[in-house]
């Protein structure tokens, strides 16, 4: 099954580019760009990724990323990120980027842009694998921020898919938001939103009815409203669901316990990602091989968890049907 789940075709739809900065990686660009960390070893590095919640977390990645300083050190990233996951049979990635905590130490946002525009061209050509960006949104910086950082935004119009809100959920509702979010759907993005994460039910209700989402990342608290799991089925919204992630947050105990295969039986559009892998054990593939044990999925699992990758993504149909028809060719 090992072999099955790593060479199977699939996107990755829900990965934070600032999370996937590996240990070696950090003392590397920490030392290149001089910048004091509390960590000087990579053990040291991996001892402090353990955490007690969503906040204690975002606390540490945002240490982290103080060591992106330059366009070079953004293009390290990203092809870093960009190879690896191409060796786990990736073929096209959605990644998160924020311009927030750069703007807040003077780096612009050109700066960003150039460096991971040029990495993604760079894997086009060396693999002819394929990645769009979206520009998320620290909630906890408020309406006025996401909305500054939005204008922003709209410079990269042809290098951005979409939008989203990230950051601490609870205490920051969808619905705080209802504006921005109606401002980027006229520039014609994409839009999404983190919800139901660590936050209820309702959260998840509100990013569908008020933001009018085209995708839910995490959505996993949906499982406690029926009607709201019947409406997601019924519009087959997509879930990106992010297993170890879900773990390592301590937003669910034990992976025996996770809904993700409740939720691929009732129907609903749920795919598997891996959030932050420098921080939370692993990449896409280590996040289906660990679901796959834990909830004993088949090999039809994997295939339909595959189609739904591409299905939820953002790329234009004849590549999703393109996709589609290599998953089938693959798992005949
Ligand atoms: N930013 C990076 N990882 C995140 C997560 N799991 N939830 C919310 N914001 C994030
Ligand atoms: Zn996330």
């Amino acid at each position: 099954m090992k072999e099955f789940i790593d060479n199977i075709p699939k996107a990755e739809l829900h990965i934070h580019l600032e999370g996937s900065i590996e240990p070696k990686m950090l003392l590397t660009l920490a030392e290149k760009n001089k910048i004091r960390l509390r960590y000087n070893t990579i053990e040291e590095v991996e001892k402090a990724y353990h955490f007690k919640d969503l906040k204690d977390f975002l606390y540490i990645y945002t240490q982290g990323t103080k060591v992106l300083r330059k366009a070079e050190d953004f293009y390290d990233i990203t092809k870093a990120y960009l190879s690896k996951v191409y060796s786990q049979s990736v073929l096209h990635a959605e990644i998160f980027i924020d311009f927030q905590t750069y703007s807040r130490r003077g780096i612009r946002s050109e700066i960003i842009m150039d460096g991971i525009t040029s990495a993604i061209k760079d894997a086009k050509r060396d693999y002819g694998a394929s990645a769009y960006l979206i520009l998320a949104f620290l909630r906890h910086l408020g309406v006025r921020e996401a909305l500054k950082t939005l204008i922003e935004g709209v410079k990269y119009r042809d290098d951005l898919i979409g939008i989203g809100l990230a950051s601490t959920e609870l205490g920051y509702p969808p619905e705080m938001f209802e504006k921005v979010f109606e401002e980027a759907r006229k520039y014609g993005f994409k839009t999404m939103a983190h919800a139901g994460e660590e936050g209820p039910a309702e959260y998840v209700r509100n990013s569908i009815e008020v933001l009018k989402v085209d995708r839910v990342d995490h959505g996993n608290r949906a499982m406690e409203d029926s009607d709201l799991v019947k409406m997601i089925v019924d519009r087959q919204i997509p879930l990106t669901i992010c297993p170890l992630s879900n773990i390592a947050l301590g937003n669910v105990k034990r992976l025996e316990e996770h809904t993700l295969k409740k939720k691929l039986d009732m129907g609903m559009l749920v795919s598997v990602n891996s959030d932050d892998p420098a921080y939370f054990g692993g990449y896409v593939n280590e996040n289906m091989i660990s679901v796959t044990k834990a909830l004993n999925l088949t090999k039809a699992d994997i295939v339909k968890l595959a189609n739904n990758s591409f299905v939820s993504s953002f790329l234009p149909e004849d590549k999703k049907k393109y996709y589609l028809e290599m998953i089938k060719r693959y798992s005949e």
